[in-house]
């Protein structure tokens, strides 16, 4: 009794550490094998379209993917990283609810020898983390804040001073603070707005302007609403907003509710967003949202289900492009970075159309 309960997890751990990696100094490429994806929500269309999109990648490689999705629930997403492990992946992929939540699955993961990309999300406070794969996300920062300037005629869009010379009012809005991605858009956005706010060409009437004060918990649109309604009652009284840095489609969304609410449109201040999500476009066609950021989440699946077949045949991924950046508190995990392109009603045909991410019909 005693033996078969020691020798049954020695086994199993054995199995799994031996998997797709070198046995005798000879790399075996691994047939079928399977891999973990798990997934932050089914809330937000980006989230669904890049687990399909990995999964079909990885699928059309041969391997088997369990395909999961936590719905924003940190517990939710350890019990299906566990599930994972338990049923012998081979590779886990992981975009995280919240990306410091994670360390004793990775634990895990590291003691039976499964490798783990971090997916768009930086895996933090964890040595167990192999590779990452996102976007220049400081850089989704500054074209959020570039295109806020331009839709308020401070900046024209070839990056001279536009025509607006008195002080226009804006309010702040990050993403959530348990997520890393959240702090290199906001720095980025900031490294762009800072200085018109500090000349006082910028006015955020609320004084709400540091990252604590301006986050939005799980990315929510309505908590966004909430805290936008808050700060027109107390900050707007007799006084108009002008513009508002969002930064991601789902927020985009909420604040644009609280501005209607709030008897703005059909005219609606500069509102920025990111994802270039359905709903969010269709605003931008319709005069209403002001910007978002396309990434192109069907590259970022093709080029993480790559690194995927690499470390699987044990060997670096070829696409690292980043070795500095992205820090997890405990080791820098090194990256792959795709690039954003900044959207808006003058380019959304050309950028998100004529590259075949939506057709007119989806548009219309
Ligand atoms: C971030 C991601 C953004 C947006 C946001 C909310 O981590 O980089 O593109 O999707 O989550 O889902």
């Amino acid at each position: 009794m005693r033996a078969s309960r020691f020798v049954v997890p020695v086994v199993v751990l054995l199995v799994a550490a031996c998997g797709a990696r070198a046995t005798g100094g000879q790399v075996k490429p691994p047939d079928n094998a399977l891999v973990g994806v798990t997934m932050p929500t089914t809330t937000s269309p980006r989230w669904i379209s890049d687990g399909e999109n990995i999964k079909r990648d990885l699928e059309s490689r041969g391997h088997r993917v369990d395909l999961q999705y936590a719905q924003n629930d940190v517990p939710n997403q350890v019990k299906q990283i566990e599930s994972q492990i338990a049923a012998g992946a081979k590779l886990l992929i992981v975009a995280s609810v919240d990306g410091s939540a994670l360390t004793k699955p990775l634990q895990m993961a590291a003691d039976a020898g499964i490798p783990v990309i971090a997916y768009d999300r930086l895996l933090r406070g964890s040595p167990n983390v192999d590779y990452y794969a996102t976007f220049e996300n400081f850089r989704v920062g500054i074209y959020q804040a570039e295109s806020l300037l331009t839709g308020l005629g401070l900046r024209n869009a070839d990056g001279s001073p536009g025509s607006v010379k008195e002080p226009v009012n804006v309010e702040l809005f990050a993403g959530s603070s348990d997520d890393n991605n959240s702090v290199f858009f906001f720095n980025g956005a900031m490294s762009v707005l800072k200085p018109y706010i500090d000349d006082g060409r910028l006015v955020v009437r609320s004084g709400q302007v540091d990252f604590q004060s301006v986050t939005t918990q799980r990315w929510d649109g309505e908590t966004a609403r909430k805290r936008l309604e808050e700060i027109l009652a107390a900050s707007y009284r007799g006084k108009k907003i002008n513009g508002v840095l969002s930064p991601y489609d789902g927020i985009s969304l909420g604040i644009l509710t609280a501005l209607r609410n709030n008897g703005y449109g059909p005219a609606f201040p500069v509102v920025t967003g990111q994802d270039a999500e359905l709903p969010s476009v269709k605003s931008i066609i319709a005069g209403e949202q002001y910007s978002t950021i396309y990434k192109d989440t069907r590259e970022l699946a093709t080029a993480t289900a790559s690194m995927a077949e690499a470390v699987l045949k044990d060997r670096t991924p070829p696409q690292l492009n980043n070795l500095n950046d992205y820090n997890n508190g405990v080791k820098v995990v090194p990256a792959f970075l795709l690039n954003p392109v900044s959207v808006d009603k003058s380019n959304y045909h050309k950028v998100l159309v004529e590259s075949g991410y939506y057709t007119d019909d989806q548009l219309r």
